[in-house]
């Protein structure tokens, strides 16, 4: 077999246009969605996501701010600085980029933020929404993988579902979504003893784990639907946690890195923003 590859990217763009109509539908109605991302620090991997978040939001006549503060910058001073966000009516979603600077308590900032503005839904009420299937912000990687599943057809009930890695960025969030969408969900992780036995049993089989081409065609079923989280750099290139040469001979479906999952990300990020705009009004 010889997978159908699904490209985020395109996907991305296709959504991206929809969301433009909406934008410019809620302008109309007098709502303007706005997203405040903060960036603390000059981490270039960070600098060139947030970026990407501002240029994104642009692209689709959505107002965006970026607040860079220094690496040096106190855990108090980003507290207030969200606190003032958090009160302020023309601000729909807030984004503080991961990582932090080591003086800074992650968990204090992201229970800091408007549970309401949490487009990255990270805040334990709405990871508690998540799983006890309410709707919510679902985290953007995760909610992108369940779109792209989405929009190739793919079915998930009744599937199993093997997602490599439990960080609470992707691998749990996947894995609950899945699970709201009747999935069966198996979790695999470093300590994971029969990791093979399991992704072998996958028919959807979900790597997010940052380690380039840990999985391979002998890890994956025949026929089974492969979604790479993974954004590695080597030799200067970007490259997923799957080796797409050998995986793609056999399964399905395939995402590729770049343009993938990655542009999704995005894509969620700027939906969740318009779903606060539109909470917040309504
Ligand atoms: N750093 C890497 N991915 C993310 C993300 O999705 N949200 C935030 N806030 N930081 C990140």
């Amino acid at each position: 077999m010889s997978a159908e590859v699904i490209y985020g990217k395109d996907l991305a763009t296709q959504i991206r246009q929809e969301m433009k109509e909406e934008v410019a539908s809620l302008s109309k109605e007098g709502i303007h969605p706005k997203l405040v991302v903060i960036i603390v620090g000059e981490d270039p991997a960070s600098q060139s996501y947030v970026k990407g978040k501002q240029r994104a939001s642009e692209n689709i006549g959505m107002e965006s701010d970026l607040l860079e503060l220094s690496a040096d910058t106190s855990q108090e001073k980003l507290l207030e600085t969200i606190e003032q966000l958090n009160s302020d009516s023309a601000v729909h979603g807030i984004l503080v980029q991961l990582p932090l600077p080591d003086q800074i308590d992650e968990q204090k900032v992201i229970e800091a933020i408007d549970p309401k503005k949490d487009v990255d839904g990270f805040h334990p009420i709405n990871v508690g929404k998540l799983m006890t299937g309410q709707e919510t912000f679902y985290p953007c990687t995760p909610y992108g993988i369940l779109v792209m599943l989405k929009r190739a057809n793919v079915t998930i009930e009744g599937k199993h579902v093997v997602v490599v890695g439990r960080s609470n960025l992707v691998g749990k969030p996947v894995g609950q979504l899945l699970l709201n969408e009747n999935a069966t969900v198996t979790y695999c992780h470093s300590r994971t003893k029969n990791m093979k036995e399991l992704t072998q049993q996958a028919d959807i089989l979900i790597v997010a784990v940052g380690k380039p081409h840990m999985i391979t065609g002998e890890d994956i079923a025949e026929g089974a639907v492969v979604i790479d989280v993974g954004v590695n750099r080597v030799d200067g290139k970007l490259t997923g946690d799957v080796d797409f040469e050998s995986a793609s001979e056999k399964a399905s479906y395939i995402t590729p890195v770049p343009k993938g999952v990655g542009p999704m990300t995005i894509t969620m990020l700027l939906h969740n923003t318009i779903k606060a705009a539109k909470w917040i009004h309504n």
